[in-house]
C-alpha cells in the first residue's frame, strides 16, 4: 500500500500491518519497554498517537442507522449490504454520475494515516485509515468553478437498519465542508482501518475522515456526493443549530453548550486514565488553520 506523509506524522508513525502485529507480539513477549524502543512505534508513541486496536475502534460507535447506543453499530450493521456500492456524483460537477467504487477509485492512491478522531462528545481515539484524498477525488469528476461546497449523503437500508426504521434522528446523514476543506490533503475518503476494507460499524465501504473538525462531520456509508454554490444543511446542525455548527472545527476554547471542550477521554486508556488536552484544531493547526484566516470561530462554530 502507498503511503505518504502529512501533518507531524513521519512514516515511523505508520507501520505496515505486519509490523504491527510483530509489534503486540513483542508486547505480549517482552514487556512495554522493548516494544517502545522498535523503531516502528516510537515516534507515534512519543506523540501519544498510539492506535486504538481494531477491536476498540470497531466495537465504540456513532452510527444512528444502527441505533443510539455506542455497541448498537457492532451489534447491527453486519446486515448492511456494501457491495455492489455505487455513488451518486452530481451538482457543479464535469462529469456528474452514478459510479461504482471500483470506478471511482480506480489508479488513486490508498494511503495509511494515523489520525487522532475526537468526537464532539469528548471522547478519542487514534485511528489508523487506508483512504484516498477526496482531492483527487473530485479532480475525478471536474468541479465546476462556481462551486463552493461538498455536500455528502449516507446510504439508507431501512431493512437492515433499525435505527433508520424507529426514526431515531431524520435520514439520510447528510454533511458537508466548504470546497477548500474538502480539497485539504488531510481530508480522505476512507476505504478501509489496519489494512482492511472499513468495517461495517465504520462505515463500510466509504466514509469521510476530516480529523480537525469533530467526528459527527466524517459520514459514514456515503452514497452521494453533491457540488453546489449553497452551504448545504447538515444532519446535527439541522437538529440543534446551537449545539452543532457548520464548521464543527475542534476547539479546546469553545465549549460545548452542554459541557467542556477543553479535554476528552481517550477511548482504551481505561477507567482510571485522567482526561487529556484536546488540542487546537485536533492538533492539526499547522495544517489547517489559514483555512479559516480572519473568521471569528467563536460565530463560525
Ligand atoms: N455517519 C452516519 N451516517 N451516521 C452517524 O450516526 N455519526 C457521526 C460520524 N458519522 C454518524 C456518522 C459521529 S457523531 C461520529 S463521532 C463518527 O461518525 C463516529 O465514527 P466511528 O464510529 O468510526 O468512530
Amino acid at each position: 500500500m502507498a503511503r505518504r506523509w502529512t501533518n507531524d506524522l513521519t512514516p515511523a508513525d505508520v507501520t505496515p500491518k505486519a509490523m504491527w502485529l510483530n509489534r503486540r507480539q513483542l508486547m505480549a513477549g517482552l514487556g512495554g519497554a522493548a516494544a517502545l524502543s522498535m523503531a516502528g512505534g516510537r515516534a507515534a508513541v512519543a506523540q501519544g498517537l498510539e492506535p486504538n486496536t481494531l477491536e476498540q475502534i470497531t466495537t465504540y460507535n456513532n452510527f444512528y442507522e444502527f441505533g443510539t447506543g455506542k455497541t448498537d453499530p457492532a451489534a447491527n450493521a453486519g446486515a448492511m449490504v456494501t457491495d455492489p456500492w455505487s455513488i451518486q456524483v452530481d451538482g457543479m460537477v464535469d462529469r456528474p454520475g452514478s459510479y461504482s467504487l471500483a470506478e471511482l477509485l480506480d489508479g488513486l492512491e490508498v494511503e495509511e494515516r494515523i489520525y487522532r478522531f475526537r468526537c464532539v462528545e469528548a471522547w478519542s481515539m487514534v485511528v489508523p485509515w487506508n483512504g484516498v484524498e477526496l482531492a483527487d477525488v473530485l479532480d475525478r469528476v471536474g468541479v465546476q468553478s462556481g462551486a463552493q461546497y461538498v455536500a455528502f449523503e449516507t446510504i439508507v437500508q431501512p431493512e437492515t437498519m433499525p435505527g433508520v426504521r424507529r426514526g431515531v434522528i431524520p435520514f439520510p446523514y447528510v454533511e458537508g465542508l466548504r470546497l477548500d476543506e474538502a480539497r485539504h490533503p488531510l481530508t480522505l475518503l476512507a476505504t478501509g482501518i489496519y489494512g482492511e476494507p472499513m468495517p461495517k460499524p465504520n462505515g463500510a465501504p466509504i466514509r469521510l475522515v476530516v480529523p480537525w473538525k469533530y467526528g459527527f462531520k466524517s459520514i459514514k456509508s456515503i452514497v452521494r456526493i453533491t457540488l453546489t454554490d449553497t452551504q448545504p444543511p447538515t444532519t446535527w446542525n439541522a437538529l440543534n443549530r446551537r449545539e452543532y455548527g457548520f464548521y464543527s472545527n475542534v476547539n479546546p476554547e469553545v465549549d460545548h453548550p452542554r459541557w467542556s471542550q477543553a479535554s476528552e477521554r481517550r477511548i482504551g486508556g481505561g477507567l482510571f486514565a485522567s482526561r487529556q488536552d484536546t488540542l487546537m484544531f485536533n492538533g492539526y493547526e499547522d495544517e489547517v488553520a489559514s483555512l479559516y484566516a480572519g473568521m471569528d470561530l467563536r460565530e463560525n462554530y
